[in-house]
């Protein structure tokens, strides 16, 4: 994206410079914007890793009483640590080690250098909270400046971020590392889809950060007021917070025009800005590897997988202050592939899922989004569907039920769900119910979407 697109005085018809995605994809990022980290050779940030994770090791055994546990049981000390390798000696820490230490217990630094916190809802139990000293929220903020410069944006820019403002690390992460960039915040949060649309109608931001469920939800609000998406004034959308596959991709872009690139990240790890995919490839996502050392586990064994291989993903912070993370299990399935758009940051691949959302169907392993390639690959049917499991007699029985496409008469909509339950059973293995609904009867997100609802009695 050029920053004649960013002149004030632009007017509303001017061609984008990012136009509607193809074969012409956005510009490289120019030499001169990227950052000195991003210029370095892979064994250059090999070096500053090593440093920085012996550092972190140190103050994180000798801060935080639930690592000194820890690295005794397993009898390890940072001082063991004389490569990147000698990681794979460390313990691991779960989301368990969290809760166990619950609120503030894995901080650090005294409460009087913690600048903010976070939580994530956990569905059951406790929240995880997470805390930040000045310097991690700074360095946050130069984490997702840097996403959204490889997502195309540029100082100028004005950036209408509709992930939900609060404890949850989307909202006021996208908004500090929007404003880091130079650009414009637009802070609408969630919710209240019919004025989001007016404001990107009467402000005119060049990008949007939320997550791709409520993207399609603001895609559904644009077309109910008689307003057609691929006129609005948006090029970029920057969704992430939720697994989502290459076909949503192509049904957001076309539908709304713009570039749709991933970002991810975990509150455990910052928040958003972990890892961001560029806009000029859109092949995966960098992870931004000063900050955040990556490893690839089997995730039965634990064991450290070469790169290329899949597995469960586990991050390291290299220079977290507050709250210090060695080893954390994110239960993301990836692998880890070579730098592209940015040599010297491995990518990981697209998440599809996460180990905890593998439902087990007769024995059959099915990640939600296997159904989501499906579904969206079904032209009577709107992207909008939920999976239902239940228990007939003693067999686990699962119901898709999606929503037809406004005029898709009794039937079309018999014949696609046929299609689609023939593919869930050649491309999947299972045997489906799938239950074609009217339009705009299937609850719509406002954030992370939950697809699966699970009836089984426990
Ligand atoms: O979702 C942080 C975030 C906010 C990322 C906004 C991107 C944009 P949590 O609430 O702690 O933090 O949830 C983290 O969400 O372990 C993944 O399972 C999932 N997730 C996040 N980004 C992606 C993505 C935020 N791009 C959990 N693709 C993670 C797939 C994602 N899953």
């Amino acid at each position: 994206m050029s920053s004649e697109r960013t002149a004030p005085a632009a007017p509303a018809a001017a061609a984008p410079v990012l136009t509607a995605p193809g074969p012409r994809l956005g510009q490289p990022l120019p030499h001169d914007l990227l950052d000195d980290a991003e210029r370095m050779t892979r064994e250059q940030l090999r070096e500053l890793q090593l440093a920085r994770l012996r550092a972190t090791l140190r103050h994180a055994y000798d801060n935080v009483e639930q690592y000194r546990k820890k690295f005794d049981e397993a009898g390890v000390e940072p001082a063991d640590c004389r490569s990147l390798e000698d990681l794979s000696r460390f313990p691991f820490t779960t989301k368990a080690d969290l809760r166990d230490t619950y609120p503030f217990g894995m901080f650090a630094v005294p409460m009087s250098e913690v600048r903010r916190v976070h939580a994530s809802s956990g569905t059951t139990g406790r929240p995880t909270v997470v805390g930040y000293t000045e310097e991690d929220l700074s360095m946050w903020a130069d984490v997702v400046a840097r996403s959204i410069r490889a997502a195309g944006g540029r100082p100028g820019h004005k950036v209408h971020v509709s992930y939900g403002y609060g404890l949850f690390t989307g909202g006021l992460g996208a908004h500090y590392g929007a404003e880091r960039a130079g650009c414009t915040v637009i802070p609408a949060s969630g919710g209240m889809t019919a004025r989001q649309v007016q404001l990107i109608q009467d402000f005119r931001p060049e990008i949007i950060m939320v997550t791709p469920s409520y993207m399609l939800t603001l895609l559904d609000e644009f077309e109910k007021q008689g307003i057609e998406p691929r006129d609005s004034s948006l090029q970029v959308g920057i969704f992430g917070a939720e697994p989502w596959t290459e076909e949503l991709r192509r049904e957001i872009e076309e539908r709304a025009g713009l570039h749709a690139v991933d970002i991810y990240g975990l509150s455990e790890v910052i928040g958003p800005g972990v890892a961001q995919e560029c806009v000029e490839t859109k092949d995966g996502l960098h992870v931004w590897e000063d900050h955040f050392y990556p490893e690839v586990v089997d995730p039965v064994t634990g064991e450290v997988l070469p790169d290329g291989e899949e597995g469960e993903l586990v991050f390291t912070t290299l220079t977290k202050q507050a709250l210090p993370v060695i080893r954390y299990r994110t239960r993301d399935l990836t692998r880890l592939l070579p730098g592209t758009a940015r040599p010297a940051f491995r990518r990981i691949q697209k998440i599809t899922g996460r180990s905890d959302d593998m439902i087990i169907l007769r024995g059959v392993n099915v990640f939600p989004s296997q159904i989501e390639e499906i579904v969206l690959r079904t032209p009577a049917v709107a992207p909008h569907f939920q999976i239902q499991l239940t228990r007939q007699g003693r067999m686990d029985h699962m119901t898709v039920q999606i929503e037809a496409r406004p005029g898709t008469g009794p039937e079309h909509r018999k014949s696609a769900a046929e299609q689609i339950a023939q593919a869930v059973k050649d491309g999947v293995g299972i045997t489906v119910e799938v239950t074609i609904v009217d339009p705009e009867t299937l609850e719509r997100s406002v954030g992370k979407l939950r697809r699966v609802k699970d009836l089984r009695p426990s």
